[in-house]
C-alpha cells in the first residue's frame, strides 16, 4: 500500500532501508529486515573481502529478497608527521595506562582494501551497491554501472546530492543533522554540515531527479510519514536497529539506549577523526580537549581501535565509540523483523491508510 517509484527500483516491500552500519549490522539483521519486506542493508566498510564474501553467500541462503551492500569511498592518503602522531597520541596516554597497554611501537598503517572491497561485490554481482563518504574514482563508478547494480550515495547538503546525481547515482541518500554514526559529507569532510532533515529532505528533492531516501532521526512510522510527505521516496534507519538482537552494537551500548540513558548525542571526530555522532563519554571528552591533535579520518580511528577494542572485551562503556542519533531516546526493544513490521503498520496508521484499532 506504500509502494511508489523507489520501492519498485529497489524491489521492496515497504519505503523502509535497515541502514548499513558498518559495526553494527549483521548478515542476520539484513536477513530479517529484507525477509519482512525492508531494504536490509550490509555495512561492509571494516571487513575484510573473505568476510564480506561470506557475509554475502550467509546472506543469499537465507533470503532471495533485495539487500544492499555498503562501503566507505577511500579516503586521501595523507603523510602525517611523527610529530602529528606523537600529538595524537598524548590525550590516550592516560587511557592506555587505564587499560594495561603498552605505547604502541609504530604508527598504525593505514590498508587501503577498498578496490578488493569493491571487487568482491561485483563478482558476486550485488545489484544495490551504497558508498558513504562520497562516489569513490569515475573509474569505479563505471565499473559500478557497467555491473547493472544501482548506486546509492550519500549526501548531507543539497550541493552534494547534485555531485552525486551528475558522478551516477542512481538514488541520493538525503541525512540529516540528526543522523547516528558518521556523517555522509565529502566537500569539507571534516566539518559536519548543520543542516536537519526537515530541511534537507525537499532541498534534495528539489535539486535532483534522482529517487530520495531519506535518513536521520527517524524512529517510528510517524517520522517515516514526515519523511515521505516532504517527498523522500523512503526512510532510512539506523539507531532504531542499534538494539535489536542482531545488531552486535556492545551490550552495554545497547543497554544505555534500552534504558534511555544515552542523553544527547553528539558529533565528534575523537574516534575516528570524521564528524560522528554518538553517545557523549569520558574517551570523547578528553580527545576533544586538544582538538588540533585529532588526526585525520582514518588514521585516527586506526589510533584509537585497540583501545576500543580492549574496552569492548573489559566492559568498559567508558572508552567505547557508541554511536546513536538524535532519537536515541527513542529505541524499542523489539528484533529486526518486529520492528519492520512495527514500523510499516505505523507508517500507514500516520499516513491515514490504516485506522488505530
Ligand atoms: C552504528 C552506526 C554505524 C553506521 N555505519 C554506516 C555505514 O557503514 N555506512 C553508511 O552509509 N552509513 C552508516 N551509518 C549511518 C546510517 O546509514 C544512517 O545515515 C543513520 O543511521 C541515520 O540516522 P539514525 O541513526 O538517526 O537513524 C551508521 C550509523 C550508525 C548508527
Amino acid at each position: 500500500m506504500m509502494q511508489n517509484a523507489l520501492t519498485d527500483l529497489l524491489g521492496i516491500e515497504h519505503p523502509i532501508i535497515q541502514a548499513p552500519m558498518a559495526s553494527a549490522a549483521t548478515p542476520e539483521m539484513v536477513i530479517a529486515a529484507s525477509e519482512a519486506g525492508a531494504l536490509g542493508s550490509l555495512g561492509a566498510a571494516y571487513m575484510s573481502p573473505d568476510e564480506i564474501r561470506s557475509s554475502i553467500h550467509q546472506i543469499r541462503r537465507a533470503t532471495i529478497r533485495p539487500f544492499q551492500v555498503n562501503l566507505f569511498s577511500p579516503p586521501e592518503p595523507r603523510k602525517l608527521s611523527d610529530s602529528d602522531v606523537g600529538r595524537a597520541m598524548e590525550p590516550l596516554r592516560a587511557i592506555r595506562q587505564e587499560l594495561d597497554l603498552t605505547e604502541p611501537n609504530e604508527v598504525p598503517q593505514f590498508k587501503d582494501q577498498f578496490l578488493a572491497q569493491l571487487k568482491v561485490l561485483l563478482e558476486e554481482n550485488i545489484s544495490i551497491i551504497g558508498f558513504h563518504f562520497g562516489l569513490p574514482e569515475t573509474e569505479e563508478v563505471e565499473q559500478v554501472k557497467a555491473s547493472g547494480a544501482l548506486l546509492i550515495g550519500c549526501a548531507t547538503r543539497p550541493s552534494d546530492a547534485v555531485i552525486l546525481e551528475q558522478s551516477g547515482a542512481d538514488i541520493i541518500v538525503a541525512q540529516g543533522f540528526e543522523a547516528g554514526g558518521h556523517q555522509g559529507t565529502f566537500i569539507a569532510a571534516e566539518e559536519p554540515s548543520t543542516i536537519g532533515l526537515m530541511s534537507l529532505i525537499p532541498q534534495i528533492v528539489d535539486a535532483v531527479s534522482v529517487p530520495v531516501i531519506a535518513a536521520g532521526g527517524l524512529m517510528d512510522g510517524r517520522g517515516l510519514a514526515a519523511a515521505l510527505a516532504l517527498g523522500a521516496g523512503a526512510g532510512q534507519l539506523g539507531t532504531a536497529f542499534l538494539a535489536t538482537q542482531e545488531s552486535k552494537a556492545h551490550d552495554l551500548h545497547k543497554k544505555l539506549l534500552l534504558e534511555r540513558k544515552g542523553g544527547v548525542p553528539r558529533f565528534t571526530r575523537a574516534f575516528s577523526g570524521r564528524p560522528a555522532r554518538g553517545i557523549v563519554n569520558r574517551m570523547m571528552e578528553d580527545i576533544e580537549k586538544t582538538p588540533n591533535a585529532i588526526l585525520p579520518f582514518p588514521y585516527q580511528h586506526i589510533l584509537t581501535s585497540e583501545i576500543r577494542a580492549v574496552a569492548a572485551k573489559t566492559n568498559k562503556p567508558e572508552f567505547l565509540s557508541m554511536w546513536a542519533g538524535q532519537g536515541a531516546n527513542m529505541v524499542r526493544n523489539m528484533s529486526t523483523g518486529e520492528m519492520v513490521r512495527v514500523l510499516a503498520k505505523e507508517l500507514e496508521i500516520a499516513s491515514g491508510i490504516q485506522r488505530v484499532v
